[in-house]
């Protein structure tokens, strides 16, 4: 029997609601079809906005959103894409030697900012550094949060029709600048961030460096958030030299951030569709190898910045599989299909960034439509939630409760990697409460065999389960498709409230349990 301890007693932390969020970049079918259908099309849509897909992420309550990119933020000149669709330029964009499209810019500030309205998310803009001027970035920032009526972009604004500020938060300031934002040094970028800093934050603030180099106030008070780029995946090398940089011994810690965003795609093994049961494990190895990288990153982080002012964010996370698995058969770049196998890479990370609520601010698995660990496959009329989605759907119990302590006592699958022989948990969890109710999320990593597991609340005896979800599959390469959308879907538990706290887990399934304590 495996057993999965609660205790109520040991807090972590609040989780993020922005832990639960999302991530919009201009490349193949995420923005156009994926989102944006065009106000003429006869697909049911507000003002080009399509409402199959509002109304579906309304039910998840997805809490912030990444736009433009990605690469394609590194590029991106805001001012195409407002004022009226029939004057704004046609332009080639980042992506166009992978997959020759063109980009119209009929979505563009005040489309993604109705969007985000729309689903009750918060807009998280990325900006480039490698070749966007610091004073355009700031001009997109006046554009959208000025008040009416105040300076000239105010008023420019107003005259595209939003007379209210946008009010947007979370700027970004750059783009995997160790790659394709500009293939910079880790130093060098952390200097370009000091002065983008000092440009877009602004004095916009509510705190302010002291004439000592000091900084008063924390990272919650700041109004304008500015997230760095952080690493890609390991390179521990990018983060040290990074913060070396911010703080300075001649100029002193830069006070302006708030963020510093680590990427991380856990990959493949086999292809989006077919794999072994040792590609099965691989992938979610993978994919559990994000809890290290936290852990090391912050603990570099801690060196600079001990009172963790500045939040660690995994702004792009997500499994990456071999093209051409989508529906579209890659005519949309990056599209893949998503399997019982992506659903559980999803559980096992959401429970890793619970467990770490005190470390992890925000995160937003790529991408949110048509691309690579997507929640859903859209094309034209036809609108598919694929697991990832029931994922999230599970999980969202969690969003602003308190991370709490769990301790598992399983099995261990045994696999191999190359010729390597490996053995990982077979479970994975984390637990929250909010008032007297425990949101547990379990995922059983066993691809073949079911498991037994034994839930105890500690010093909560009359603890009792009142709603239990299922997500499973009946072969762990299904995936949801037009013509069989609800293959993999989450099936309620239904009968009396369960009093004792065992369960069977089926084999390659994902669990809410929602536990009365009080
Ligand atoms: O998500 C696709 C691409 O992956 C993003 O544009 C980039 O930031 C990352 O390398």
């Amino acid at each position: 029997m495996n057993t999965v301890t609660v205790d109520l007693s040991k807090g972590i932390g609040t989780i993020n609601p922005h832990v639960y969020g999302h991530f919009l970049e201009h490349i193949g079918g995420v923005v156009y079809d994926g989102v944006w259908v065009g106000r003429d099309s006869k697909i049911p849509n507000d003002g080009g906005i399509r409402l199959d897909l509002v109304e579906s992420l309304r039910r998840i309550k997805p809490a912030v959103i990444r736009w433009p990119g990605g690469c394609f933020a590194e590029h991106y000149r805001w001012r195409d894409g407002v004022g009226p669709a029939d004057t704004r330029p046609v332009r080639s964009s980042f992506w166009r030697p992978l997959d020759g499209k063109v980009e119209s810019n009929q979505f563009g500030t005040h489309e993604f900012v109705r969007f985000c309205r729309m689903i009750g998310a918060d807009p998280y803009f990325a900006t480039g550094v490698a070749e966007i001027p610091a004073t355009e970035v700031k001009e997109w920032v006046e554009y959208c949060n000025d008040q009416a009526g105040t300076t000239a972009l105010a008023k420019e604004r107003e005259a595209n029709g939003s007379r209210d500020p946008f009010d947007v938060i979370f700027w970004g300031i750059g783009n995997e600048n160790w790659g394709f934002g500009g293939n910079i040094a880790p130093d060098d970028y952390a200097s370009a961030f000091r002065r983008y800093g000092t440009t877009v934050g602004g004095l916009n603030t509510k705190i302010l460096p002291t004439f000592d180099g000091e900084r008063s106030g924390t990272a919650d008070d700041l109004d304008a958030k500015l997230i760095a780029c952080g690493p890609s995946r390991d390179d521990y090398d990018w983060t040290r030299r990074f913060f070396e940089k911010w703080s300075d011994g001649t100029y002193g810690k830069f006070t302006r951030i708030y963020g510093f965003a680590l990427h991380y795609y856990c990959g493949t093994a086999g292809t989006a569709t077919e794999f072994s049961v040792d590609e099965w494990y691989t992938l979610v190895a993978k994919a559990s190898f994000m809890a290290e990288l936290i852990d090391r990153h912050r603990a570099i982080m801690d060196e600079y910045d001990p009172e963790r002012n500045i939040k660690l964010i995994v702004d792009e996370w997500g499994s990456w599989h071999p093209v051409g698995s989508g529906p579209t058969k890659n005519a949309y770049q990056f599209e893949q299909q998503a399997t019982m196998r992506d659903a559980i890479v999803a559980a096992v990370t959401l429970n890793i960034f619970n467990n770490r609520a005190d470390v992890v601010a925000m995160s937003n698995i790529a991408q949110l439509t048509n691309c690579l660990q997507s929640l859903y496959l859209i094309h034209g009329e036809d609108f598919v939630e694929t697991p990832n989605y029931h994922v999230f759907d599970l999980f969202q119990g969690h969003q602003g409760g308190t991370a709490v302590q769990t301790r598992v006592d399983c099995d261990q699958v045994h696999f191999k990697i190359g010729n390597e022989d490996r053995a990982m948990p077979s479970l994975s969890c984390s637990a929250s409460s909010k008032r007297e109710r425990v949101t547990l999320t379990l995922a059983n990593v066993n691809m073949e065999q079911s498991a037994q597991v034994k839930i105890v609340v500690k010093d909560a005896p009359n603890a009792t389960i009142v709603r239990q979800i299922h997500l499973r599959a009946a072969d762990p390469h299904d995936h949801n498709v037009p013509s069989d959308p609800n293959r993999v879907i989450p099936r309620e538990v239904e009968g009396d409230r369960q009093h004792g706290l065992d369960l069977t887990l089926c084999p390659a399934s994902v669990v809410l349990l929602e536990i009365q304590t009080g």
